[in-house]
């Protein structure tokens, strides 16, 4: 079997890499040449665990192509996916220019019968616009339109797990409106599905909903958390063990019952945002995930309040660690990174920050370049210094924040920390230290929800 797969981004080259491990010869194709070109030189353009290995292999086995023509990539495919990016629109909406064009592309390439299976995380009803996209670019041309079906295959990797993730997965969901189209769609996802049958298959536009409902809860349960452990820091409970006593019971389930500074991401926020877009559109209001995405903005600044606590609201002359910029650990995917909120909030108030992630600096640099510390080299000139090393991020700090869970952060070495700090403050915002334990080596621990 050959597909091709339009963008070659987290989703797309992922996809393609395991799909090419099952078996099946994969075009990637991207717009970016220079990207492609890196790819094919054998350059990883994002930091994926197991990703490089899967990729080097199956593009020596000749089943994994990289290329820029979409023309090219779709010549005697029997499956093209769409996993262009869906970034927000200036009104929350999800931006489908670029799914559209890929549409358009395809049907202007497209030689023989298609399954056209749009991966990208899109509103409900999109398949029908990518339809008419694909149709609209048939008609310009001179020849007897080939057939395509149109599938819904939204995606649920995790960024950091990915690749496991699409090896190994929960469920695929598969929306599709003709016996065709489920008949391609099983036997491409068949060899993933070797123990136990977990594709669903809905019509499109469930299958477009389901992915954004999915997100939203994910999204609510965080938030959630978020606000009973605000609460707890109130009453005096300590949402630890709140978490486990609730999370116990198996309707309500442990996972995604984490309180932290908020979530971030790629998917999360956008995703909250373009379903309350088109519920608006349909003349209706989710008014929880209002309450959602108003909770999370209020979280991502905790950190940096409960900073202010202690050392007040002007922070100039004082200098701050903080360990991750990554979203999540296991990523350099920095964008809604509450980390870089809280950066940014510091230094706005006068702060020098010394920052270290152990991959994603490179991709923060980006993000944070109006913060950079161009004004003076002074230690306490404000302003964020980039450092080598978790260590170095200490050095002369009057407190720690721990705003990654990165595993090379959860069991340090105290002495070395507090020879290097000059303060004695540890501000844990994910929750991952012993706050008996750290008391107990002289610090002073603040905790999201934690006493
Ligand atoms: N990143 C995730 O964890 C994740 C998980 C599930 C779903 N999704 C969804 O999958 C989609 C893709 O996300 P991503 O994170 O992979 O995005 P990305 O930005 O990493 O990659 C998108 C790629 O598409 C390319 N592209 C854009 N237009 C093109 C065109 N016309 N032809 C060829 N290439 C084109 C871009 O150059 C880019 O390389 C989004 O809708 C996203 O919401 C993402």
């Amino acid at each position: 079997m050959r597909i091709a797969i339009i963008g070659t981004g987290y989703v797309g080259l992922v996809s393609g890499a395991c799909f090419a491990e099952m078996g099946i010869e994969v075009a990637c194709v991207d717009n970016d040449a220079a990207k492609i070109e890196r790819l094919r030189r054998g350059v990883i353009p994002i930091y994926e665990p197991g990703l490089e290995d899967i990729v080097s292999r199956n593009a020596a086995a000749g089943r994994l192509h990289f290329h820029t023509s979409v023309a090219e990539g779709v010549d005697g495919a029997q499956v093209v996916f769409i996993a262009v990016g869906t970034p927000p629109d200036e009104d929350g909406g999800a931006d489908l220019s670029h799914v559209l064009a890929a549409a358009r592309q395809i049907g202007r390439a497209m030689t023989g019968p298609l399954v056209v299976a749009v991966k990208s995380t899109v509103p409900v009803g999109t398949s029908d616009k990518v339809r008419a996209a694909i149709e609209e670019a048939i008609a310009e041309r001179d020849m007897e339109a080939p057939d395509f079906d149109i599938a819904s295959n939204p995606e649920f990797l995790k960024e950091g797990n990915a690749v496991e993730d699409f090896m190994r997965p929960d469920r695929v969901v598969v929306g599709v409106d003709s016996e065709h189209a489920r008949a391609v769609m099983d036997r491409l996802y068949k060899p993933f599905m070797v123990n136990s049958y977990r594709v669903i298959f809905t019509d499109t536009r469930s299958a477009e909903m389901i992915k954004y409902a999915a997100n939203a809860m994910l999204a609510t349960r965080i938030s959630f958390m978020n606000d009973i452990a605000g609460l707890c820091e109130l009453v005096g409970a300590d949402v630890n063990m709140v978490r486990r006593g609730m999370g116990s019971d198996p309707r309500i389930g442990s996972k995604f019952l984490y309180p932290g500074i908020g979530y971030g991401g790629s998917c999360f926020p956008k995703d909250v945002r373009a379903l309350i877009r088109t519920a608006g559109e349909n003349d209706c209001r989710l008014e929880i995930l209002e309450a959602v995405e108003n909770i999370n903005a209020r979280q991502k600044e905790v950190l940096a309040r409960k900073v202010e606590r202690i050392f007040g609201s002007g922070l100039s002359g004082r200098v701050f660690a903080v360990w991750g910029l990554a979203f999540k650990p296991e990523t350099d995917d920095v964008r809604e990174s509450p980390a870089l909120v809280t950066v940014r909030r510091l230094v706005a108030a006068g702060a020098t920050v010394r920052v270290y992630d152990p991959v994603a600096m490179a991709t923060a640099r980006v993000e944070l370049k109006e913060t950079d510390a161009s004004g003076g080299s002074g230690i306490r000139s404000g302003g964020v210094r980039w450092c080598e090393t978790m260590y170095d991020a200490l050095e002369g700090a009057d407190a720690l924040l721990l705003t990654t869970e990165w595993k090379q952060f959860r069991m340090p070495d105290w002495e070395r920390v507090a020879a290097a700090m000059r303060g004695r403050e540890i501000f844990d915002g994910r929750n991952v230290y012993d706050a008996t334990e750290i008391r107990a080596k002289g610090f002073n621990y603040h905790g999201i929800g934690v006493k």
